[in-house]
């Protein structure tokens, strides 16, 4: 049983003009896919090759990490993202961030801090601690809130220059704003509930 690589919840040009479908198609069908190819080599003929992606995640080190992390990644980071979508958030979340930052503008510049120095290929997370308040956390690389048994992960981005090169060069900042007028705020809340 081969991990598969999930399809993605959108058409590739579904989040133009914020994601264009050529970062999709590159971000989609090389970088994803390639991460889903490579870790079905590494598991293949081993203890974990019928294992569910989360089991292997969280047994494994060095390049089997890296790629499984990655697919789980990529995977959360198409859902959190959604055509017609961003804005201030809605139902649950939205009080949970007001409380837990302030408002959500606030909530905002605390993530887009955080996500702007955030070096390197890297990822910025919101999660739900075990007491019910909201953190946004960084990773670098593949490293994953996943691997944490005491938050739940609600909302990421990826900050990977492959997420934004195409359609941004490197300025960050501009791609965090495309990245507010595509979250996927029901999404958030599924998580959050
Ligand atoms: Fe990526």
């Amino acid at each position: 049983m081969a991990i598969e690589l999930p399809a993605l919840p959108f058409d590739k040009n579904a989040l133009e003009p914020h994601i264009s479908a050529e970062t999709l198609t590159f971000h989609y069908e090389k970088h994803h896919a390639t991460y889903v190819l490579k870790l079905n080599a590494l598991i293949e003929g081993t203890d974990l090759a019928n294992s569910s992606l989360e089991e292997i995640i969280k047994n494994s080190k060095g390049p089997r990490f890296n790629n499984a992390a990655q697919v789980w990644n990529h995977t959360f980071y198409w859902n959190c993202l959604a055509p017609n979508a961003g804005g201030a958030p809605t139902g649950a979340i939205a009080t949970a961030i007001e409380k837990s930052f302030g408002s959500f503008d606030e909530f905002k510049a605390a993530w887009n801090d955080k996500a702007v120095n955030n070096f390197g290929s890297s990822w910025t997370w919101l999660v739900k601690k075990s007491d019910g308040t909201l953190d946004i956390v960084n990773t670098s690389n593949a490293e994953t809130p996943l691997t944490d048994e005491t938050v739940t992960t609600l909302l990421t981005v990826d900050l990977w220059e492959h997420a934004y090169y195409i359609d941004y060069r490197n300025v960050r900042p501009n791609y965090l704003n495309g990245f507010w007028a595509l979250v996927n705020w029901d999404f958030v809340n599924q998580n959050f509930a």
